[in-house]
């Protein structure tokens, strides 16, 4: 089983939605989709469901939506050393969904919930179209000056009844340490908040560094919703299946008091895809981890060749969040490299207030398109172009 790198005509016809939005003479690494063919024990998955026309309404009670779970529980107690039980997992259509279900659960219109910046655009999308506040907290561990400070507002604020982390960090990378968890552990108890973790980046982990979960941190445990999916590491996110384990039967019920119809929805070929992947494709998700840690080492290589770029390489996941404000980019970072350098990246402005200095980059590809995004990226900044 090999890890097959998609050619650009490739990934334009197959419709999704990075390479479908990009014109022509633009290549892009914006949309964290990776530029893979998807894996064969998955697509034999999709084939075989197709060939028994099993795509009826999955019962969500019994056969693969039960394996799943089961699934879920034996691989979490091999890699993440702690024990979910598979009768408290739920398996619903997205994580963006089951947070929003949870917010909807678990808070009232003016609460807030603290979630890290810069921020998963859909999280912070989510809390505010529902009516809740967004509290900020610096990505950074715990003895960082910047959060301490923010950790004191955390502690003053009033309505704080949520804590939301996504381990490892969308976009930066970053990946939580035990003592922060813990920090966040003790102040979810302080305040009796939920806690939600949305843990879709943990396959990507880079050079053994451990990628612990709030979900088996003492005092954190059993007020806490994760959640999960194959969507990312490899690469189904059309199909629609997300898996989420509740630390406790009183959360669990809460969540389904909630309309069946808004919280559930996984499809059948989700589900049979995510159990392939997560049976299946363990030598393929090796060979991808290889790419991407020799991907990330030639970005960091890159990177450290511009005085003016900052760049600390991620723990984890497939994206780099780029430092452009010494390049004096500050507000059109993104556009620049789109207009100069015909490359196509996430515009830091969508994951927060004055972040248009910052870009994010999505180097789940293949060696050959990263060098020319790199080449493209340097184009782009030696010309000069956006600069006051
Ligand atoms: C942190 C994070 N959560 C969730 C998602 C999307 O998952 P879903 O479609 O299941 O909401 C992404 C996609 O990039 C992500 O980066």
């Amino acid at each position: 089983m090999r890890l097959i790198a998609l050619t650009d005509d490739q990934l334009r016809a197959g419709g999704g939605l990075k390479w479908g939005r990009a014109p022509g003479d633009v290549l892009p690494a914006d949309i964290a989709e990776l530029d893979f063919a998807v894996a064969p024990p998955i697509r034999a998955a999709l084939s075989a469901s197709v060939d028994r026309s099993a795509l009826g309404y999955p019962d969500y009670e019994a056969g693969a939506p039960v394996r799943l779970a089961e699934l879920f529980a034996e691989r979490t107690r091999r890699s993440g050393g702690w024990r979910p039980q598979a009768r408290a997992v739920e398996i619903c259509a997205q994580i963006t969904q089951a947070l929003c279900c949870v917010i909807l659960a678990f808070t009232r219109s003016g609460d807030e919930v603290l979630v890290h910046s810069p921020t998963y655009p859909p999280f912070l999308e989510a809390i505010r179209s529902l009516g809740r506040r967004p509290l900020l907290l610096p990505v950074g561990n715990v003895g960082d000056d910047a959060v301490k400070a923010a950790w004191a507002g955390a502690e003053r604020a009033r309505r704080l009844r949520l804590i939301l982390l996504c381990q490892p960090h969308n976009p930066t990378g970053h990946v939580f340490d035990l003592a922060t968890l813990e920090a966040l552990a003790d102040l979810a108890e302080h305040r009796d908040a939920v806690v939600f973790t949305d843990e879709i980046h943990a396959e990507i982990v880079y050079d053994g560094t451990q990628c612990p979960s709030i979900a088996s941190v003492r005092g954190a445990a059993a007020r806490t919703v994760l959640f999960t999916s194959a969507a990312k590491s490899f690469n189904i996110a059309g199909l629609r299946c997300a898996v989420g384990h509740f630390g406790s039967d009183e959360l669990h019920a809460r969540f389904r008091t909630l309309p069946w119809h808004l919280r559930s929805g996984a499809s059948a070929l989700g589900i049979a895809a995510t159990i392939a992947a997560w049976e299946s494709c363990g030598s393929w998700l090796d060979q991808l981890r290889e790419q991407l840690s020799v991907n990330r080492i030639r970005l960091a290589d890159f990177m450290s060749t511009f005085e003016q770029v900052r760049f600390t390489p991620p723990a984890a996941t497939y994206l780099a969040w780029i430092d452009l404000r010494g390049a004096g980019l500050d507000f059109n970072a993104c556009d620049v490299l789109l207009k100069a350098g015909k490359i196509a990246l996430q515009p830091g402005s969508v994951f927060g207030a004055s972040l248009d200095g910052f870009v994010r980059l999505n180097f789940g590809t293949s060696e050959a398109r990263l060098e020319k995004l790199l080449q493209r990226f340097g184009k782009a900044l030696d010309s000069g172009y956006g600069k006051g």
